[in-house]
């Protein structure tokens, strides 16, 4: 270790400030050029962004032969449910649908496998994972995150860190990992991105800390800031935020990178300052290490030191966070990563890409028309709708289709699973005919202003302009296709929505409905009198009320990844045991967010007067084809360890995810109605019982002051575990602690 600190002390000993800025500096490629990348790269630039294959391999290069210090260049990408952005990589379900699978070694093996494709193509560092909280569903970039609880959040993003960076960052198939964005970002108000967050330090250690301190427990490398600002104070400049809490208080040793251009945003978006100068200074002095995108931060910085108005010790620190770092990797020795030749779109990992999109499948309703048995009485299904055979709705953000990388044609590549390529799939094996119309588009802007209800009426009621008058009538011929092919089926199913233009950064949604004609082709099906599945193939929990009302059964598949189709298939012909739980609740209009679980007590009847209490389905809800039940709840004060009996009391073998919470009944500061503070997978044949026990850490007891100090009140707790976080699904004991 001290030799180490020597070879790196010694390096920075003899870098001039010119050096130290290059090395703060990342530089993306896809905006630059590559012209441009191999300048920056003679400088010395610590990192740069966006950049594959052989001109990844040039700029790695230039940095070890070209440079004065030869220090070794580190790439970074956004690889965040697989390999994403390489086109023959396996994509994962996102991480919104992981989370559905409350699965930590599922989660710990995407991680790994992602790691070793991106390692295989030399990459040393991803972007990821998301560690904000989405409580509000209009967030564009929902989808990125584990959801709405700050235990799920902290758990899944523990096993991803650890699937990321294994056991020694050194290791050819280990990369970094990065734990983003700190902090409290998914708060911005109103949902809007980039947004100020207008909360306190004491809620951000309340609420939204906990994922993040395990990342530093978890040994997380790098960290990225926010692009928001919290209570004023945009995070890029946010001294107490960076230093305070995350290097000081939870003990931070790897380096913080800012989001993109976020120096700029200080001046241009933020306001905050004037100019390139100041901006720069006001970064580094907050405690950011690296600096993504900005490139005036270079000259910026240097002139600050030379005029004395930064030290350049802030320089020295950084710099040393960043070349540690570096040296973790072994960068000096293998300045590239290696990998495992063959991994990128391996079938070993295909195959865990398969296992998280069966667990990430939420069944939400089911009538009984689920599982369909055979062609006794189902003969021929419709499947209909925009999401029905669609790979990039599938997907989701953050895929090839998505995002700027050069040289990548964006064809879909092979093999993938729509849904309505995994129902033939099964069906044709079981003699059952398929059909299948678009339905509409999902995303189509308005036609016409007023309210409808069935065609007909519809058709009389709406004024379309001329503008929309040829897509509006388009739209209802693919309505009226669906219909005609439809009303000669037993079952429909239809897929319904958002697409990738809905969904991410700028994409913030002011309204949660199905968009375009959606909701119009569902009522029109549902008069067909034929039994109906809705599935919902979207990034986030869009407004289900009237879908579910109309159709017999509903599932949730988010964005399933390259298997997505064929899971959600497995569960409509009960080849799989539906065994996913909801990460976030869905509301029942989008008036009611936020409607995440755990809020406070204490509004004027509880509900607005318009919309019931309760969501329209809750955190940790999900059906499967059996049915659990739970009895004597126990807890061990001493070991603070909770014990249930769960009994699988239908007649196939299944998956519970068994869900402890806590509410701490008397406090001095408000807190939520009840936190989740432990879960556990079981397995369970059919009519087995087992004892499952749960350890609860001191945070599901504690609360934070007003102070800012995090204590444990002693006085009563209830204690809940059951299968979900509504209260009719849990069994409780009261303790006093
Ligand atoms: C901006 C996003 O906010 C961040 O999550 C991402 O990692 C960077 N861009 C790099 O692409």
């Amino acid at each position: 270790m001290a030799k180490k600190k020597d070879f790196i002390d010694e390096l920075i000993s003899q870098m001039t400030v010119e050096e130290k800025a290059a090395q703060m500096l990342q530089v993306p490629v896809s905006v630059v050029g590559m012209d441009e990348a191999r300048k920056w790269a003679r400088k010395g630039a610590g990192s740069f962004l966006n950049v594959l294959g052989e001109e990844m391999e040039e700029l790695s290069r230039i940095s070890r032969e070209e440079t004065r210090l030869k220090i070794p260049t580190i790439f970074g990408i956004d690889a965040v449910h697989g390999h994403c952005l390489n086109k023959d990589a396996t994509i994962f379900p996102s991480q919104l649908a992981m989370a559905c699978s409350w699965n930590k070694d599922l989660v710990e093996q995407i991680g790994k496998a992602t790691a070793t494709e991106v390692a295989t193509e030399g990459i040393q560092w991803t972007f990821s994972p998301i560690l904000c909280l989405a409580r509000d569903p209009r967030w564009g970039r929902t989808n990125e995150t584990f959801g709405e609880d700050k235990y799920l959040s902290g758990e899944l993003g523990t096993a991803m860190i650890k699937g990321y960076q294994g056991e020694d960052l050194s290791d050819d198939t280990a990369i970094l990992a990065c734990a983003k964005h700190f902090i409290a970002y998914g708060e911005a108000t109103g949902a809007r991105d980039s947004y100020d967050t207008e909360i306190t330090m004491r809620k951000v250690r309340d609420e939204f800390l906990s994922p993040f301190r395990k990342a530093v427990d978890a040994g997380c490398a790098t960290f990225m800031t926010a692009y928001g600002s919290l209570d004023g104070v945009p995070l890029t400049a946010n001294e107490k935020a960076l230093r305070g809490l995350l290097r000081d208080e939870l003990g931070f040793d790897g380096f913080v990178v800012t989001d993109w251009d976020t120096v700029n945003a200080l001046i241009r978006r933020q306001k905050v300052c004037e100019d390139h100068g100041e901006a720069s200074r006001l970064a580094a002095q907050a405690g950011n290490d690296m600096i993504m995108a900005t490139l005036e931060f270079y000259d910026a910085i240097i002139k600050q030191v030379k005029a004395g108005k930064i030290k350049e010790s802030y320089l020295d620190e950084a710099v040393k966070h960043i070349l540690t770092v570096k040296l973790r990797l072994n960068m000096w020795k293998k300045p590239l990563k290696k990998g495992v030749p063959g991994s990128i779109g391996c079938k070993a990992h295909h195959n865990i890409s398969l296992e998280a999109a069966r667990d990430s499948v939420v069944l939400l309703k089911n009538n009984g028309v689920l599982p369909v048995r055979g062609a006794t009485k189902v003969k021929k299904i419709a499947v209909i709708g925009p999401n029905a055979d669609d790979i990039r709705a599938q997907y989701g953000d953050w895929t090839y289709f998505t995002h700027p990388v050069p040289g990548i044609e964006k064809e879909p590549v092979r093999p993938y699973v729509t849904l309505l390529e995994g129902i033939k799939d099964i069906a044709e094996s079981k003699g059952i005919e398929v059909c299948y119309s678009y339905g509409c588009s999902v995303n189509r802007k308005d036609y016409f202003k007023g309210n409808f209800a069935g065609i007909p009426e519809f058709m009389e009621q709406c004024y379309i302009d001329n503008d929309h008058k040829a897509p509006f009538y388009k739209e209802m011929s693919y309505v009226n296709e669906a219909a005609s092919i439809a009303k000669s089926c037993d079952l429909i199913v239809v897929a319904i929505g958002d697409n990738y233009n809905q969904a991410g950064e700028y994409n913030d949604r002011a309204d949660l409905k199905p968009s375009g004609m959606q909701e119009a082709l569902i009522r029109v099906l549902s008069t067909l009198n034929v039994p109906m599945v809705t599935v919902s193939i979207a990034s986030k929990p869009l407004i289900l009320t009237e879908a579910a009302e109309k159709s017999d059964a509903v599932i949730c598949a988010f964005n399933g990844g390259m298997y997505g189709g064929q899971a959600v298939a497995e569960v409509i012909f009960g080849k799989l045991n539906p065994r996913g739980r909801l990460p976030i609740s869905f509301p029942v209009m989008t008036g009611q967010v936020p409607v995440y679980y755990n809020q406070f007590p204490g509004w004027h009847e509880g509900r607005y007067v318009d919309c019931p209490e309760q969501p329209l389905y809750a955190f940790g809800e999900g059906l499967s084809y059996t049915r659990y039940d739970y009895s004597d709840l126990k807890f061990n004060k001493k070991t603070k360890t909770v014990t249930v009996n769960v009994t699988n009391k239908g007649k196939r073998k299944g998956i519970e995810v068994v869900q402890v919470y806590v509410n701490d009944v008397v406090s001095s500061v408000m807190t939520a109605v009840k936190n989740l503070a432990g879960f556990e997978r079981v397995e369970l044949d059919a009519g087995q019982t087992k004892k499952v026990s749960i350890k609860l850490d001191d945070e599901a007891f504690s609360v934070v002051l007003p102070d800012e100090t995090t204590v444990i009140e002693p006085g009563k707790f209830e204690i809940m575990a059951g299968h979900s976080s509504k209260d009719k699904d849990l069994i409780k004991v009261t303790v006093t602690l």
